[in-house]
């Protein structure tokens, strides 16, 4: 494995086969196996989980890795391409991020959406740029439409608890005090599409996925058994439900207008989920949610404390899950 950029880049099997192979790093540890590798780390956003789970899964599999975060005691990185460099960035990731590949064996890229023009972020261009002038195997950390880890990390978290393969998985729009990039998203209901399941998308008007997400993850649900549709209407989406994902995420009727998306999303409170949200979910239906959340906002302390929430286990599996994609990618 040379890059892990996009579940869509691996078939069916091969992310079962990770999956397979992040089981058996759990019950047969390799302390050894990557002893003397690197793994290069380089946040452009914050992050708590992606970047304590890959340096914890690097070391637990005998390597080491460094972490850069640019502007924060290093110099800041310039990513755009043509940019006038007379600001606050000193370098620019064409000279600064093949430094760095060169000092390890493989590096990871956190670079969220910018947030201003849809079609670029859908085309994935501030990424790619970075993307194309590293010679090492790479990691998307999450970019702008993307966050593979964190799919592959909640794929295993369903296997773990027996979701069933088939069930149905409703990703829900949940309230935040601004809008979010919509990379959580895109990669959790093309993740759900691709395991087999019933995936409804749950949003307000104004909230839709944008159609080329939905094709991406039509395609995957075509592939493997599954259906992707999309709902504003919160009791049919629910019914029967196995899995509610929650996310926050931006108006894509107002990409790139604060203003705008803020007035959209001041009538929206009550898209906080409370138990009742469960009424007519199956008995057994979890609650998922990519961390980190806003309590009472998002979610209420009585569902995420509750027996039906599952988001510990999902971030403890963005360890296991990453430790084997750089095990087959390193080792
Ligand atoms: N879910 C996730 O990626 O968490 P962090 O932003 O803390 O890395």
């Amino acid at each position: 494995m040379h890059r892990f950029l996009d579940l869509a880049d691996f078939s069916r099997d091969d992310i079962v086969a990770l999956l397979e192979l992040a089981r058996r790093l759990e019950t047969h540890p390799e302390p050894r196996a990557l002893a003397g590798r690197i793994l290069g780390l380089v946040f452009f956003n914050p992050s708590l989980r992606t970047l304590a789970s890959f340096q914890a899964g690097m070391a637990r599999l005998g390597g080491s890795s460094f972490v850069i975060t640019p502007g924060q005691g290093t110099w800041q990185l310039e990513t755009r391409l043509g940019a006038i460099m007379d600001g606050a960035a000193a370098e620019h990731v064409r000279e600064g991020l093949p430094v760095l590949a060169s000092y390890c064996d493989a590096l990871g890229i956190r670079a969220f959406a910018e947030g201003r023009d849809l079609a670029a972020d859908l085309a994935e261009t501030r990424f790619a740029a970075m993307a194309e002038v590293i010679d090492k195997p790479l990691l998307n950390l999450e970019s702008a439409m993307n966050h593979p880890c964190q799919a592959l990390a909640d794929w295993k978290t369903m296997d773990d608890l027996a979701v069933p393969q088939h069930g149905k998985f409703v990703l829900s729009w949940v309230s935040h005090p601004r809008a979010l990039p919509l990379a959580v998203p895109a990669a959790a209901v093309h993740m759900a599409a691709m395991r087999g399941m019933e995936v409804v998308v749950l949003r307000p008007e104004g909230y839709a996925l944008p159609p080329a997400i939905i094709a991406k993850a039509r395609a995957a649900a075509d592939a493997a058994g599954g259906s992707v549709r999309e709902t504003s209407e919160r009791d049919d989406a629910l019914a029967g439900a196995h899995v509610l994902y929650a996310k926050e995420w931006g108006s894509t009727t107002h990409y790139g207008d604060a203003e705008g998306d803020a007035k959209l999303r001041a009538k929206l409170a009550d898209w906080c989920v409370t138990p009742d949200w469960f009424g007519r979910a199956d008995p057994a239906c979890r609650f998922m949610h990519c961390l980190p959340v806003r309590r009472n906002v998002a979610v209420t302390d009585a569902v995420l404390d509750g027996p039906r929430s599952i988001v510990q286990r999902e971030a403890y599996n963005r360890m296991t899950a990453q430790m084997a994609v750089l095990h087959r990618m390193l080792s």
